[in-house]
């Protein structure tokens, strides 16, 4: 798909099709993942990607009993490892969560060029998916994403005008 196109037609999917996604589908999503930047180029991700119906089920719970999130083939769990990050990001902030969201951001984008539906989860209960899956306890969970071939197809949502988000010069 053209570049533009894939952005304008990515939508967060709440229902998913059992059809499996294939392993190359799958390794070329996580590849746009692995080469997006970071500061520093640090890369302080860790990507786990869950099959397993019964692990799958145990994160939606743990995800505020999103249970559409197991409906999709696979789920991937974006891992931040904090304190390699970087941590004078504007001279205040560590830059872990804006490095994931970027790697999430581009696997979501790769996976909606390949056809493939996803949605953002922000709503997940942190200690919990770190017990279900083992996540060390210095690993932050920033974000999980299902992915697997849409059973719907969401209307657009909508979003503010540019000339609302957008100045020139001065804020
Ligand atoms: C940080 C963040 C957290 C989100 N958490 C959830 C979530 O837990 N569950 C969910 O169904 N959607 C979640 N979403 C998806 C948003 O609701 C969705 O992106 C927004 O409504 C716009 O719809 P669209 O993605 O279809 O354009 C989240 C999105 C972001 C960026």
């Amino acid at each position: 798909m053209e570049f533009y196109e894939v952005i304008r037609k990515r939508r967060s999917v709440r229902k998913y099709q059992s059809k499996k996604v294939p392993d190359d589908i799958l390794n070329r999503i996580l590849e746009a993942g692995r080469i997006a930047p970071s500061a520093k180029n640090i890369q302080p991700w860790h990507f786990i990607i869950i099959r397993d119906p019964e692990i799958k089920n145990k994160v939606a719970r743990a995800c505020r009993g999103q249970h559409f999130v197991a409906e999709a083939d696979v789920i991937i769990c974006g891992c931040a490892r904090e304190k390699l990050a970087w941590g004078r990001m504007g001279g205040y902030m560590s830059s872990f969560a804006v490095d994931l969201a970027i790697a999430m951001d581009h696997i979501i984008l790769a996976a909606a060029n390949e056809g493939l539906g996803t949605c953002w989860i922000g709503a997940f209960n942190e200690k919990e998916v770190k017990e279900i899956l083992r996540i060390p306890e210095d690993v932050r969970v920033v974000a999980l994403t299902p992915i697997g071939y849409p059973a719907e197809q969401p209307r657009d949502r909508g979003r503010k005008p540019l000339n609302e988000i957008v100045s020139y010069e001065h804020y």
